[in-house]
């Protein structure tokens, strides 16, 4: 085996000539003739997914409740964009079901004490970020089973490992969601479905920068201290995760190498669970 590169290969022993790159590159379109379904797609890590989707050759449904942005992105990447509120269980149960690919993506943040935590707010971030998958999983798996292949993407987060404090709605939607994949990974595995979490650290997002601005404001400091002071207390690399490097650890979810990662939870989390 040549000194440096990166092969696998196939078959017992020396006996099998057949090597394939360990790595596959950026360009290649492994995903070619895939269907992806990538919801909160307009903005943010969903947007990133879509786009890392698209340029390894598959075709990507666009969800999101931000029509204009939904479309902007589909037309970028050459996909179809679904303006729905996904917590509209009959827009979700219309969404296509011929789908290769989900990545379970939108989510909503609502920070509050549990005895002020409005129900209303608990039960929407329940609905999109725990039933709406659950619902798509319902959706496409039949048609995943049927072409023995498919791949269920969830992006969770270190909040779907760890709590903190003010965020029950979002933490325990999160821990929801990291039991479904589980439940998805195990009911999967004989249909060539593979279930997998993606639990990043703060990325830096629409969704994160507005409340660096909020607290920013509440404390009476600048924006970088609460991001290296508040946000990142418990985080050893002391950086925000970019969108995209959370849209890769997808990526390879879906690509030739994942064959065997099921029911795990990818966490991306700089060191804040190593503690
Ligand atoms: N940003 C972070 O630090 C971070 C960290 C860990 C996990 N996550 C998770 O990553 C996911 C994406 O977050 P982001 O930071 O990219 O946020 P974002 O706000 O940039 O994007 C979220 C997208 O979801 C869409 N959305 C929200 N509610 C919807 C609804 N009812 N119907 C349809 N679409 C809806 C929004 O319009 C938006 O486009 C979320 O599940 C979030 O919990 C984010």
């Amino acid at each position: 085996m040549p000194t440096g590169s990166l092969f696998l290969r196939y078959g017992h022993g020396n006996q099998c000539d057949h090597r394939r790159p360990l790595a596959h590159s950026p360009d290649d379109p492994f995903l070619a003739g895939r269907v992806a379904l990538v919801t909160g797609a307009a903005s943010g890590i969903g947007r990133a997914c879509a786009l890392a989707l698209a340029a390894a050759g598959a075709h990507v449904h666009v969800v999101d409740i931000a029509v204009d942005a939904a479309e902007a992105v589909a037309e970028e990447i050459g996909g179809t964009a679904h303006g729905i509120d996904l917590a509209d269980p009959d827009a979700v149960d219309a969404l296509p079901a011929r789908v290769d690919i989900v990545v379970n993506n939108a989510g909503l943040q609502h920070v509050a004490p549990i005895q002020e935590f409005p129900l209303e707010r608990f039960t929407l971030i329940h609905k999109v970020m725990v039933e709406a998958p659950f619902r798509l999983m319902r959706r496409t798996m039949p048609h995943m089973y049927a072409r023995n292949w498919g791949r269920i993407v969830n992006i969770s987060s270190v909040h779907g490992l760890r709590a903190s404090a003010f965020k029950s709605a979002y933490v325990s939607a999160k821990h929801a969601l990291e039991g479904l994949s589980k439940v998805a990974a195990l009911e999967g595995a004989p249909h060539g479905v593979t279930s997998n979490c993606v639990c990043p650290g703060y990325v830096r997002t629409p969704l994160i920068e507005g409340q660096i601005a909020a607290q920013a404001a509440a404390h009476g400091i600048p924006a970088d201290d609460v991001v290296h002071d508040i946000l990142l207390e418990r985080t050893a690399i002391k950086r925000l995760i970019e969108p995209e490097e959370v849209a890769a650890a997808a990526l390879y979810l879906c690509g030739p190498h994942a064959r065997h990662v099921t029911g795990t939870s990818f966490v991306l989390d700089g060191g804040w669970t190593a503690r």
